[in-house]
């Protein structure tokens, strides 16, 4: 459904890789000269953009320091192939085109002679492109309408910000790998949050380091000089200690060009993840850092987004400490139906997620430019609060400029625990559905943040395959057919009542055996999601799983509006009073849904199912 789907499966199936490196190249373009046990150049003379990198996971980094006429450019580690190419990765060459450029190999492995060195697969498998071609090999997991990467690692999302009509997404990125590693600042783009164009990186590791988590805004009044209409992103810095720094773009967040008097925040101690908004009530920016061992945030102030003031530090001792903060965002919300302003701080933590790992917590209290004030419980505690009952929802941020006032956000689907381990190769993790975040009033009197999907989801919506209603659970489980189209991407709209002690149990099953029990349990007014067999879960001991959400009602009534896509499965609840975020790996495709009642007068009201376009 995505572009990035279109782009890849447009590619012929075997490897155009292969192809490409079997037939002849200009031997000139590309000369490769062994100097020792662990150390090649490889020359690359031609007008070629792209020199594509055979890459072995299981294999150790090798250093490249990218050498352009006689300097060092760039420094990046790529796992190359040794015994085996599990896949190619692009290595840009266009900021160097006229140039010498050698890039300069270190490799990892201990060599009894040069003979040996030159066997490894990576020297046969270079091959000089212009544009370059791949195969998408992830057609099992690689998700149809979720965001990821065309290849390599991803983890959070950064830099959000809406212009023009388009959603700009930038994030966290390995462009030479599908392991954590160079991290850069990778880009998407979409008009509707469905389909996501790939864009060329963003912002590349220089001399202050890995380019890390941050945000965007667009500076309307031109407070930085850099222009009216300037996209100015702050990011951390990672070098030998984390630092912040600033980089702008005068073309709608299409290049940037990092500001030379970088970094322009530095602290005594890791502070990362900058995430600014402009205050309309105190006429200036006001910025957030996650302090991340001291388990806070810092607040600070600019009017010039390049100077900044530190004001104060919210969270040492509340909520939940177990894990380090990061990647920090706040903004005003409307209470529904109260009328009510309030301000909502995410603070991502981990570990320390109810479930393990990586969780997206919040807090919910009142901001006057300078300081948070959270808000308490009866027993004037500060309350810790989730945005998310799964596993798979971290760093979750929001787009600055959303239109309409809305407060649209994204979270990388995937958990620190694990990240690193799921089945899938050519690309690590993809986002979670966009989504809208509000805010309601408990029955505790607690203000609560919702996530509602984005609107533009529902152009997605194709055939209605299954529509029911008055489905009685008192006999013999009722079972369902779920669309075969595409891989059985589907969403599902449920509405479930039970009484008393019953539950009501909602399995997800395939012909190979795996299943997924979503159970709502009346007592409790809980939901709860077992993936324990839900397919393959034995890459990590913390991926097999139960989690639970409390269904904030108290009327045995729920209604859930379930995405299923390939390897997600994703529940929002009470119009999207409680979510959950859950990764699957199924053997096959989920084709069934079964639905069953412990008691005699549970029922499933309505129950309807769409097919979803690609
Ligand atoms: C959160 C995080 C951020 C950091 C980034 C590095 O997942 O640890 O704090 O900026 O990832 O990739």
């Amino acid at each position: 459904m995505t572009n990035i789907k279109r782009f890849i499966t447009a590619m012929t199936a075997i490897g155009i890789m292969t192809s490409v490196s079997g037939t002849a190249m200009a031997a000139d373009d590309l000369q490769i000269e062994h100097l020792g046990v662990t150390n090649t150049f490889v020359r690359v003379n031609g007008d070629d953009k792209y020199l594509m990198l055979p890459v072995q996971e299981s294999n150790d980094d090798a250093r490249i320091n990218v050498i352009v006429d006689g300097k060092i450019a760039e420094t990046i580690y790529v796992r190359l192939a040794k015994s085996k190419t599990d896949y190619m990765v692009p290595f840009d060459l266009s900021p160097y085109k006229g140039k010498n450029v050698i890039l300069d190999v270190v490799t990892p492995q201990g060599r009894s002679s040069v003979r040996e060195a030159k066997q490894d697969a990576c020297w046969k498998g270079m091959v000089l492109v212009d544009p370059y071609r791949m195969p998408d090999t992830e057609t099992k997991y690689r998700p149809l309408f979720h965001h990821t990467p065309l290849y390599g690692w991803m983890n959070d999302p950064n830099g959000m910000f809406y212009k023009d009509g388009v959603w700009h997404l930038y994030y966290q990125h390995n462009p030479y790998g599908s392991k954590w590693q160079n991290l850069s600042w990778g880009h998407s783009t979409s008009k509707d949050l469905v389909n996501w164009e790939p864009q060329p990186e963003a912002l590349r590791p220089d001399g202050l380091g890995y380019i890390f988590s941050g945000s965007s805004v667009v500076d309307h009044d031109n407070t930085a000089g850099f222009g009216k209409d300037a996209v100015v992103s702050l990011y951390t810095s990672a070098g030998t200690n984390q630092m912040q720094s600033l980089a702008y773009s005068t073309d709608s967040g299409e290049t940037f060009t990092t500001y030379p008097g970088n970094p322009i925040i530095t602290l005594e101690s890791e502070a990362r993840d900058p995430n600014m908004f402009w205050n309309d009530e105190t006429k200036e920016w006001n910025l957030m850092l996650a302090h991340a061992l001291d388990h806070e945030m810092l607040f600070l102030t600019s009017s010039d987004l390049k100077s900044w003031t530190l004001q104060s530090a919210f969270g040492r001792g509340e909520g939940c400490q177990d894990g380090v903060w990061e990647c920090p965002d706040m903004f005003p919300l409307t209470v529904d139906g109260t009328g009510e302003k309030k301000w909502v701080l995410i603070c991502n933590i981990n570990p320390g997620g109810p479930f393990g790992g990586s969780a997206v917590q919040y807090f919910v209290g009142d901001w006057d430019g300078k300081t948070f004030k959270a808000d308490t419980d009866a027993e004037g505690k500060i309350p810790t609060k989730w945005l998310d009952y799964g596993k798979d929802n971290y760093a979750l941020v929001s787009w600055s400029d959303a239109p309409a006032g809305r407060r649209t956000a994204i979270g990388w689907m995937s958990n620190w625990q694990y990240a690193a381990d799921v089945p899938t190769t050519q690309f690590r993790s993809a986002n979670t559905l966009p989504r809208e975040i509000g805010l309601f009033k408990g029955a505790d009197g607690q203000i609560y943040a919702s996530s509602t999907p984005s609107p533009e989801l529902l152009a997605m919506r194709d055939k209605l395959a299954v529509n029911k209603s008055g489905i009685k659970l008192s006999g013999k489980p009722s079972v369902v057919t779920l669309p075969a189209t595409n891989d059985g991407i589907c969403e599902i709209l449920i509405d479930v009542e039970a009484k008393g002690n019953e539950t009501v149990d909602m399995t997800l099953t395939n012909k190979a055996g795996d299943k997924v029990v979503m159970a709502y349990n009346a007592k409790d007014h809980t939901l709860s999601f077992d993936r324990t067999m839900s397919g393959i879960v034995d890459f990590s001991e913390n991926f097999p799983a139960v989690t639970v959400s409390p269904t904030f009602e108290q009327n045995g009534k729920v209604s859930l509006r379930i995405f299923i896509d390939r390897s997600s499965i994703e529940i929002f609840g009470n119009e999207g009073k409680f979510s959950m975020t859950n990764l699957v790996f199924p053997n096959e495709p989920y084709s069934s849904l079964s639905v069953s009642s412990t008691g005699g007068n549970a029922k499933i009201t309505t129950l309807r199912i769409y097919s979803l376009k690609n």
